[in-house]
C-alpha cells in the first residue's frame, strides 16, 4: 500500500505536479499525503490528514520534489505520521512503501545516538539511518544502498536530498516504475501516475539503486562504484487508458468496461490459453491461489474445471497458501491470479513455491508487476487500468479466462467464444436495467444482506457480498444455499432482503426450496436468473449463459453495490480502510 511519486526536472511548479501525481496513485492508500521540495537550499514539506481528491497546495517552484500518499501501518493517522520523514539535520526526506520489519531495534540504537524521533512509523529510522551514515562519511548513494540492505521486508524508498539535487530509489519486492519525459525524470508506484508526463519507461528490479541527479539517471552498482545505463522501454498503456472520461467514476467506468474486456478475450487469447491448458495437462496437481475477489475467481475456477474440464484444481487464500504448500512439489502448477500483481501475500506465497521449484503461471493485469516478472509463464488480462478500489472488471476478466481454459480442456473452445460474446450482450442490458436501482432504494437502509447460491454460483454469492460490503458498508454474507438451514437461517426475519443466484442450471429446484424457507420466514427475496417465480418479491431477468452465468451474476451486484453506495452519499471509488493494492501483510 500507500502511493510514492518524484520528479526531478524543468523548474516547474512542483508542489501542484507532485500533488496531481499522488492523486493518481490514492487508491494505493488515502488516509493522510505529504510532499517535500527543494525551496532554495532547504525542504519545503507539507503534510495533510484525510483525501487528496479535492485537496489545493501551495505553489511551490521547484526543479526536484517527492510526494507520499499513506495507508497507515505504524503510527495512527496523524500529520506527524504521514511521509515524507526528516532526519534529525531535515536534508533528507524519505518516502516508503513496505514495512520496516526490524524498525523497533534500530529505533532503539538511534534514540541510544541521540537522534530525536517525531512519528511514531517505522520509516522514519531510515531517515536518520542515513543521516549517520553520512555524517560517517559515505556518499549519499552509499548510505542510502547500505541502510536499504539493513532493513528486513519489503520495502521500496525515494531518498531526497536537496542539497545535490539528487533523489534515489531502492526497492525489494514493492513496485517502482522511473519514467523519461520531456520535462525531466519522474518515478512513482504505478505507472499510471506517470504516464501523462513520460514516453519511456523502466520497471526497477529489486535491490538496483536509481540515482536521478538534475537530468542524469542512471543504475548505480555501488560497490564497484560503476554507473549503468538505464534500459528505458515504450509503455504499454496511454494517457487515454487512465481518465474518467464521461463517467463520474471509476467504478461505473469500469463496470461499463467488462463486455469491451471480455470480448478481447474471447476473440484473441487462443494461443496463451491452450499453452496454460497443456500446462495443466500435464502438471502434477495445479493450484489456483489469490486474494479477495482474485481468491473468488479462484474458487469459481475449481468449479468451472470440475464441470467442464472434468479436473480437480484447488483452491487457496493467498495469505493462506504458505501453510499448505509442504505438498507442492517441482511437477506442481500454480497459477497465481492478481490484478495489481503486487499484492504480498501473494508474492510470498510464491517466493516459496519457487524455491520448491514449481511452475508459476501469472494470471493479471499489470505488465511488469512484480508477480509478472517472477513468474514461469503470464497472461496479461489487458483489461486496462483499474483505479476503483473494487475489483470489477480485472474479476470477470479472470472468470473470462479460466472459462476458455476449461473449455480448451475438454475440447470446446470455439463454443466457450461463442458464449462469451453472448455474455458480453448480456452484461450491456444489465447494465441499462433499471430496476437494479430501485431495489437498491428499497433496501438502503437494511443492516444485512444475505446471498444464497449452489454450485458455480456459491462463489458468485461471495463475490457478491464482498462487492457489496466493501463499497456499502452494508453488512452482507454470501453462502451456499444448502447451509443455510445449518445456522444462518436464524438470522432471517421480516424483510431481511436475501439474494438468491438461481440460473436454470442442476441446482435449481434446490435453490429455489431455499428461496420457499427463507420466504416463509419473512425475507425480502430478489431473484436472479432466466426462469420467474412467484416466491420472488423482486425478479432480476438474466438470459441463461450457461457455466458463464457467473459473470453476468456478478455484475447485477457489483451495480447493487454500487448504487447502494450513491444512495448513501458514499464515494466508490475509494472505500474506507481499503486499498487497491496490498503490499504489505
Ligand atoms: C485488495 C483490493 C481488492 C482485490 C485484492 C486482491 O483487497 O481492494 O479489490 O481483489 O486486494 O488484489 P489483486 O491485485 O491481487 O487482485
Amino acid at each position: 500500500m500507500c502511493g510514492i511519486f518524484a520528479y526531478s526536472g524543468e523548474p516547474t511548479n512542483a508542489s501542484q505536479l507532485i500533488l496531481k501525481g499522488l492523486k493518481n496513485l490514492e487508491y494505493r492508500g488515502y488516509d493522510s499525503w505529504g510532499i517535500a521540495v527543494k525551496k532554495g537550499n532547504s525542504i519545503y514539506l507539507e503534510k495533510h490528514v484525510g483525501k487528496i481528491s479535492n485537496a489545493q497546495i501551495k505553489k511551490v517552484v521547484s526543479k526536484v520534489g517527492i510526494g507520499h500518499t499513506r495507508w497507515a501501518t505504524h503510527g495512527g493517522i496523524t500529520i506527524k505520521n504521514a511521509h515524507p520523514h526528516l532526519d534529525c539535520t531535515q536534508k533528507i526526506a524519505v518516502v516508503h512503501n513496505g514495512i520496516v520489519e526490524n524498525f523497533e531495534e534500530i529505533k532503539k540504537r538511534l534514540i541510544k545516538q541521540k537522534h530525536r524521533f517525531v512519528s511514531e512509523t517505522d520509516t522514519e529510522v531510515i531517515a536518520h539511518m542515513i543521516e549517520d551514515k553520512i555524517r560517517s562519511g559515505k556518499s549519499i548513494e552509499n548510505a542510502t544502498y547500505l541502510t536499504f540492505k539493513e532493513l528486513r521486508g519489503l520495502n521500496a524508498i525515494i531518498v531526497f536530498y536537496p542539497e545535490k539535487n539528487t533523489f534515489l530509489a531502492i526497492k525489494n519486492s514493492s513496485p517502482l516504475i522511473i519514467g523519461k519525459g520531456k520535462r525531466g525524470f519522474f518515478i512513482a508506484s504505478d505507472i499510471t501516475a506517470i504516464i501523462e508526463h513520460v514516453n519511456q519507461v523502466y520497471y526497477l528490479k529489486d535491490n538496483e539503486l536509481v540515482v536521478i541527479k538534475d537530468k542524469d539517471a542512471y543504475l548505480l552498482e555501488v560497490k564497484k562504484h560503476k554507473k549503468i545505463k538505464i534500459k528505458f522501454t515504450k509503455p504499454q498503456i496511454s494517457v487515454d487508458d487512465v481518465g474518467l472520461g464521461k463517467y463520474p467514476n471509476y467504478m461505473i467506468k469500469e463496470i461499463n468496461e467488462q463486455p469491451k474486456v471480455i470480448f478481447n478475450i474471447a476473440k484473441n487469447y487462443k494461443q496463451n490459453i491452450k499453452k496454460i491448458a497443456n500446462k495443466i495437462r500435464k502438471s502434477y496437481g495445479t493450484y489456483f491461489i489469490g486474494c479477495g475477489t482474485a481468491y473468488f475467481a479462484g474458487l469459481s475456477g475449481t468449479y468451472l474445471f470440475s464441470k467442464i474440464a472434468k479436473r480437480h484444481v484447488n483452491s487457496a487464500v493467498g495469505s493462506e497458501f504458505v501453510y499448505l504448500i509442504d505438498f507442492i512439489k517441482k511437477e506442481s502448477l500454480v497459477l497465481a491470479l492478481s490484478q495489481s500483481g503486487e499484492t504480498i501475500d501473494i508474492i510470498s506465497s510464491i517466493k516459496k513455491v519457487k524455491e520448491k521449484g514449481a511452475y508459476v503461471t501469472a494470471i493479471t493485469n499489470v505488465a511488469g508487476s512484480t508477480l509478472y516478472r517472477m513468474a514461469d509463464d503470464k497472461l496479461l488480462l489487458n483489461a486496462g487500468p483499474e483505479k476503483c478500489v473494487l475489483a470489477t472488471k480485472s474479476f470477470t476478466a479472470k472468470i473470462a479466462v479460466l472459462y476458455l481454459i476449461a473449455h480448451t480442456l475438454n475440447g470446446s473452445y470455439d463454443k466457450a467464444v461463442e458464449n462469451l460474446i453472448k455474455v458480453t450482450k448480456e452484461i450491456k442490458k444489465i447494465i441499462k436495467n433499471k430496476k437494479i436501482k430501485k431495489i437498491a432504494q428499497k433496501i438502503v437502509n437494511k443492516r444485512h444482506i444475505y446471498i444464497l447460491g449452489r454450485g458455480v454460483s456459491y462463489p458468485t454469492a461471495l463475490e457478491s457480498a464482498l462487492k457489496i460490503k466493501e463499497v456499502s458498508y452494508i453488512h452482507a454474507e454470501g453462502f451456499p444455499a444448502g447451509e443455510l438451514k445449518h445456522g444462518v437461517i436464524a438470522l432471517i426475519n421480516k424483510g431481511t432482503p436475501v439474494i438468491v443466484y438461481n440460473p436454470t442450471d442442476e441446482t435449481y429446484d434446490d435453490t429455489l426450496s431455499s428461496a420457499h424457507e427463507v420466504k416463509s420466514r419473512g425475507a425480502y427475496v430478489i431473484g436472479i436468473g432466466s426462469k420467474p417465480n412467484k416466491i420472488y418479491d423482486e425478479f432480476i431477468h438474466v438470459d441463461d449463459c450457461k457455466n458463464a452465468n457467473i459473470i453476468p451474476n456478478v455484475v447485477i451486484a457489483q451495480l447493487l453495490g454500487y448504487y447502494l453506495a450513491i444512495e448513501k452519499g458514499l464515494d466508490p471509488d475509494k472505500p474506507r480502510n481499503l486499498a487497491k493494492s496490498v503490499t504489505v501483510k
